[in-house]
């Protein structure tokens, strides 16, 4: 058998926990050798919880530099994420980096070019592409067995009250990059765009309706894709009831999944349109052939499974820094629609349109609430 994979966890914080619980859960193919955190406390104390032999660190260079990581998991702050990924990289170090991958698109750009420029991958967490039925749905869709994409409907209707954002870089353009279309919606349309492919035009309104942000919290768009579909994508931190909701109609059946965090197999339904019943029958049939049998909810550990499998065989893991930068072109676009007003085509925003150096474009029509951090 060859050696584990060793990886380390850069920031502490809530989310790294998913990430250790993945690792920890995909042993002995991966272990967790190091954790680092500014907030050196800390990190001893999620060390003793989850890699007790792993070594701390209040600071990522000397580790990074040290030969030894095969995965580095960025788990800190997003207007931390590039400057951390690119030491990574410099070092040779795959990076594992939370979501949004980058404030901007032209930060993200670097971080493509240096990529590209080392042959090391800089990764983006969207595990909701890895569940086994979004897996399922992307095989059936490029195997053409459900028809043509024809429209579907994306929603991430969420709540958060207003000390969600007592922490200094939530709801900040400057520490977050915006609102729920760059911090919560995005895995909803990260997955719509892994089943649909490239989108082409769009047009969008944002609004700040509630919440004591910088940021929106709430946005719409209408958006046409390559293929050919036509869809509505909504994103909201103020809606009460709360649901993480994405309907395809194919030209031979609906597929749905309504969940909020993560979902199971029962989250998901196929409804055949009339003369493709057997679809539903080949929809249930699979959905039991997991090793789960479809109770396991999607997660971090999805995404960590085919990133260790990808980096055992020596091949590209899902989802690359190129790839990555399509779902967050279409936020910057959701931005700079709702802001400039008209509609916005892929690959408009460049040259020197500040919609490709900050996602608020220097456009927002309401005022900050909160100061900037130094
Ligand atoms: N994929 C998901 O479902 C999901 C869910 C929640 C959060 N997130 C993302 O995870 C990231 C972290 O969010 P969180 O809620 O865990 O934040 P958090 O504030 O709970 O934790 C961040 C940690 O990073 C540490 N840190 C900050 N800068 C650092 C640096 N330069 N070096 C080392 N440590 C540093 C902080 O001390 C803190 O312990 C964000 O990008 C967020 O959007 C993803």
């Amino acid at each position: 058998m060859t050696r584990p994979l060793r990886a380390a966890i850069i920031g502490t914080g809530a989310i790294a926990q998913a990430h250790a619980q993945a690792i920890t859960e995909l042993a002995p193919r991966i272990e967790l050798i190091a954790v680092v955190d500014l907030d050196e406390d800390r990190a001893r104390a999620f060390a003793e919880r989850f890699a007790p032999d792993a070594a701390v660190h209040a600071e990522a260079d000397a580790l990074l530099g040290s030969g030894r990581l095969d995965l580095v998991h960025i788990c800190t702050p997003p207007q931390t994420h590039v400057p951390l990924a690119l030491r990574a990289l410099r070092a040779g170090v795959p990076a594992l980096i939370e979501k949004p991958t980058a404030l901007s698109l032209a930060e993200l750009d670097e971080l493509v070019a240096v990529s590209e420029q080392t042959g090391v991958p800089a990764l983006t967490v969207f595990q909701h592409r890895f569940g086994a039925a979004a897996q399922r749905l992307r095989r059936l869709v490029r195997e053409g067995a459900l028809g043509r994409p024809l429209v579907a409907t994306c929603e991430t209707l969420w709540y958060r009250t207003p000390d969600y954002f007592d922490l200094p870089w939530r709801g900040r353009w400057a520490g977050e990059g915006g609102g729920p279309t760059m911090g919560h919606g995005i895995h909803q349309f990260d997955l719509l765009l892994a089943v649909l492919g490239p989108w082409t035009r769009l047009t969008a309104f944002a609004a700040r309706q509630a919440l004591p942000t910088d940021t929106e919290d709430v946005s719409m768009a209408l958006v046409e894709f390559e293929c050919g579909a036509l869809a509505t994508v909504v994103n909201s931190l103020v809606s009460p009831r709360e649901t993480s909701r994405l309907r395809f109609d194919f030209e031979r059946a609906t597929v749905e999944v309504e969940h909020l965090y993560g979902y199971t197999e029962s989250d998901w339904t196929l409804t055949p349109a009339p003369g493709h019943e057997q679809l539903a029958a080949r929809w249930a049939a699979e959905a039991q052939q997991g090793p789960d049998a479809g109770t396991r909810r999607s997660g971090h550990r999805d995404q960590l499974a085919a990133i260790v499998a990808a980096l055992e065989a020596g091949e590209p893991p899902e989802v690359g820094a190129a790839e990555a930068r399509r779902t967050l072109e279409l936020a910057a676009a959701t931005y700079a629609s709702a802001f400039r007003g008209g509609p916005v085509r892929a690959g408009e925003l460049a040259g020197d349109d500040p919609f490709l150096r900050s996602m608020d474009g220097g456009l927002v029509p309401w005022a900050p609430v909160k100061e900037v951090p130094a």
